[in-house]
C-alpha cells in the first residue's frame, strides 16, 4: 500500500544533538529505531560520507516503503533496515551488525516514538475515527499474536477496558464508556472505526461533543497504546541502548504525550544516577517545536525532544542552557527539572 507522506518532527534539532560529538573523520554510526517515512535516518546518513544508519520499524509498510527508497537514493550499505519491535534493538544489532559495538558504539541513537502520519491517513489501519475502517491499530498488522483493537473491545473485562481508557486515554468517562461498550458487544460487534466512534458520542454530555478536538480522540489514543503496548517498549528499551552509546555518544527521544514523556523523563533521571556509566541529561526542559514548525505541520504541536549523553565522568554544567530561551519555545511545566 502507498505509504503517506510523514513530516520529520524536530528534525534539525535532532541532528544537531546526534552529532556535535561525532568525529567524521572517521565512521561514525547512528541508529533509528522509528524509521517511519525515513526522514530522520536520511538526514543522518547525509550528514557525512563516514555515516552509517541502523534504522528499524515494526510496521510492514514502513519497512516496504523504506527499503524501495533506500534502493532509488543508492543509500545502501550506507543505512541499514530491520524488521523488528524496537525493544529487540540491542540483540538485532549485537546479531546483524556486532561492527558497531566493535567499534564502540553508536555516535547517536533516535527515538521518534508513536504512529506516523501513514497510520492515521490511510483508513484501513482502522487509527482514525475520520474514515470508516477495520478497528485493527496494529502497527506491525501481519503479526497474527497481536490482538486488534476489535479483539480488545470483544474480549477484555469491562473493568480493564476502564482502566484502560483511564490510564492511556486520562479518559474522564471510562466507566461509562467500558460499561456501553460490554452492553453493545453482546448485541452487536464492534468491528468498525465508525462503530466505535459512535457508541462513544452517545457515552459524552451534549456540550462536550463538539468541541475543538474530538472526544473520541482520548478512547482512540488509549486502545492504540494498549494494542501496541507502546509504553511499556519505552520502559524496557532505553536503559539497554544507553550501554551501546560511545562516550560523547547521544541518546534523543521524541514523545507525543505525557505519558510517553514521563517515562521518558523517568528513564533519563535513572540512568543518569547510574553509578558504573556516566550521563549527562542535556534538555532540562524538553525542546518543543518552532512556532514555525508547528504552522508548517500542526502534528508536530505536542512534541517534546529530550537527550541524554553518555559521558566520561559527571559534568557540571548544562552547556545547553542558551540554547533554550532561543530558538524553541520551551515547556514550563512544573514537574521539569
Ligand atoms: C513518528 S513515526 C517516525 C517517523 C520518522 N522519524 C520519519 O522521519 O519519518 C514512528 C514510527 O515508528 C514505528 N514504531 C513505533 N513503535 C515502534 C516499535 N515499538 N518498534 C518498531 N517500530 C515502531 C512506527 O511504525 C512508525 O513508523
Amino acid at each position: 500500500m502507498e505509504y503517506k507522506k510523514h513530516y520529520s518532527v524536530l528534525k534539525a534539532e535532532c541532528i544537531q544533538y546526534l552529532t556535535e560529538n561525532a568525529d567524521f573523520s572517521k565512521k561514525c554510526f547512528f541508529a533509528d529505531l522509528t524509521f517511519g517515512g525515513g526522514g530522520h535516518t536520511f538526514a543522518l546518513k547525509d550528514t557525512s560520507p563516514n555515516s552509517y544508519v541502523f534504522s528499524c520499524d515494526q510496521d510492514p509498510d514502513a519497512l516496504k516503503n523504506g527499503r524501495e527508497r533506500i534502493e532509488r537514493e543508492g543509500a545502501v550499505g550506507k543505512i541499514t533496515l530491520f524488521d523488528t519491535n524496537f525493544v529487540h534493538f540491542p540483540e538485532v544489532v549485537k546479531r546483524e551488525a556486532p561492527q558497531v559495538l566493535v567499534e564502540g558504539g553508536f555516535d547517536g541513537i533516535l527515538l521518534d516514538l508513536g504512529v506516523s502520519s501513514h497510520h492515521f491517513d490511510e483508513a484501513t489501519r482502522g487509527f482514525s475515527f475520520r474514515f470508516e475502517g477495520p478497528l485493527d491499530m496494529r502497527m506491525d498488522y501481519d503479526n497474527p499474536d497481536i490482538k486488534t483493537a476489535a479483539e480488545i473491545l470483544e474480549t477484555y473485562p469491562e473493568k480493564e477496558l476502564e482502566r484502560i481508557f483511564r490510564e492511556y486515554g486520562e479518559e474522564r468517562y471510562s466507566k461509562k464508556i467500558a460499561k456501553r461498550i460490554c452492553e453493545t458487544r453482546v448485541k452487536d460487534p464492534i468491528k468498525t472505526t465508525k462503530d466505535l466512534e459512535n457508541i462513544l458520542f452517545h457515552c459524552y454530555p451534549k456540550e462536550d461533543r463538539y468541541g475543538k478536538t474530538n472526544p473520541s480522540t482520548r478512547v482512540f489514543q488509549a486502545l492504540r497504546i494498549e494494542v501496541n503496548q507502546e509504553l511499556d517498549v519505552i520502559t524496557n528499551v532505553v536503559d539497554q541502548l544507553f550501554p551501546m552509546l560511545k562516550i560523547g555518544g547521544r541518546l534523543a527521544i521524541i514523545s507525543f504525550h505525557s505519558l510517553e514523556d514521563r517515562i521518558v523523563k523517568n528513564e533519563f533521571k535513572k540512568i543518569s544516577q547510574g553509578l558504573e556509566l556516566f550521563a549527562e541529561i542535556l534538555t532540562k526542559k524538553p525542546i518543543l517545536p518552532s512556532e514555525q514548525e508547528i504552522l508548517e505541520n500542526s502534528r508536530s504541536r505536542s512534541a517534546k525532544l529530550r537527550v541524554i549523553e553518555r559521558v566520561k565522568a559527571p559534568r557540571e554544567k548544562n552547556k545547553y542552557k542558551h540554547l533554550s530561551g532561543q530558538t524553541n519555545t520551551f515547556d514550563d511545566s512544573s514537574d521539569d527539572e
